[in-house]
């Protein structure tokens, strides 16, 4: 099946990773970004290189707020795979009004453009974040997730919540995929992976926040991308629904292992300066892809140890790494 897809946050670390398999299965893709401040617009540009002038890509350039803009950009589009986002946890502590601009408004305006012009079809890019702390662990889908611990949790819950009142109103079929800590080539530069890497590369001290036990479930981006592209496959079907998935790997994985096992593929002794836990970041997260695997045939396959050696191996190839 080929067909024409709108994704937003296209200039993104996923939103490259997705628009480069979409492109690849032969689907006609409008990337829509803004190239948001929040990491150097060069990094976003040297992440979509390849894809500029190739066939069956395009990107404008424009605000998910803008939306005549979007409107102009969603013609003859027949999906739309809802990426673009204020991302991270911290930061959105130190500006919550610009992520609720982005994340709510933002998810809002697009809807509305969607229902202006007739398109019913999304996958919404949610966050494990929106378990907040309290949800039992594997956190399931059908969790409640009503206490998220910062504003950047309560704004992708709002945005799932947005759509899934367009599916109950305008009949409108979306799935909502919730992320679990994504990281591989390309990876955003203010995640714990990719930022763990720079600092053992430059000889420099590792912020630790907490005594090294908190546990994430960290996704390899490829496995994040076979979930995109199957949700895109059940959003494409017959009927108005919304559903959420979990995308992780279901595997905790702790910060010291973590560390630890970086600086084996890098061959350093991390030097690490222990912080108090950042307000904000939950204890722990771990996916149950129950669902995921029944619904969407989800099968995440790379192992931690694959993924940082991938992940350490693509820095190492692009970046200085002084020995
Ligand atoms: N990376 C993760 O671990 C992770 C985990 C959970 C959820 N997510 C979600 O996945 C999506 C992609 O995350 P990412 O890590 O690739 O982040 P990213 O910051 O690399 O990508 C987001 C993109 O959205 C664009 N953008 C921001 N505001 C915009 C606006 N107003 N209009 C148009 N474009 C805008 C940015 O320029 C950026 O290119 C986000 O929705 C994020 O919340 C990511």
């Amino acid at each position: 099946m080929t067909a024409r897809v709108l994704i937003t946050g296209a200039a993104g670390f996923i939103g490259g990773h997705v628009s480069r398999a979409f492109v690849g299965r032969g689907w006609e893709v409008t990337g829509l970004d803004n190239f948001d401040p929040f990491y150097d617009r060069s990094i976003k540009e040297e992440g979509i290189a390849d894809l500029q002038g190739a066939v069956g890509f395009r990107l404008v350039e424009g605000d998910i707020r803008d939306a005549s803009l979007v409107r102009s950009a969603l013609e003859g589009v027949e999906l739309v795979l809802h990426l673009a986002a204020r991302a991270g946890v911290r930061p959105s502590i130190e500006d919550p009004e610009g992520y609720v601009s982005v994340n709510v408004l933002g998810t809002a305006t697009l809807l509305e453009a969607c229902r202006e012009t007739g398109i019913t079809r999304m996958v919404f890019g949610s966050s494990s974040s929106v378990y907040g702390d309290d949800t039992p662990v594997p956190f399931r889908e059908d969790a409640v997730a009503a206490d998220p611990i910062s504003p950047y949790a309560a704004t992708k819950r709002a945005g799932e919540l947005h759509c899934r009142v367009y599916c109950h109103l305008h009949g409108f079929r979306i799935a909502a995929l919730r992320f679990f800590t994504v990281y591989g080539a390309r990876q955003r530069p203010d995640l714990a992976i990719h930022k763990f890497t720079r600092a053992m590369c430059r000889g420099e001290t590792i912020r630790q926040f907490g005594d090294g036990s908190s546990e994430r479930d960290y996704t390899y981006v490829d496995d994040i991308v076979q979930g995109v592209v199957a949700a895109a496959d059940w959003a494409m079907r017959d009927g108005a629904a919304f559903d959420i998935f979990n995308l992780g790997e279901s595997k905790t994985v702790t910060l010291r292992y973590l560390i630890r096992l970086i600086g084996e593929m890098l061959q350093r002794e991390p030097i690490v300066e222990i912080d108090p836990p950042a307000p904000g970041d939950v204890r722990r997260t771990c996916a149950d892809i129950g669902k995921a695997r029944r619904v969407l045939g989800y099968d995440p396959s790379v192992t931690i140890e694959d993924g940082i050696r991938k992940f350490v191996d693509w820095y190492q190839a692009t970046h200085e790494c002084s020995s």
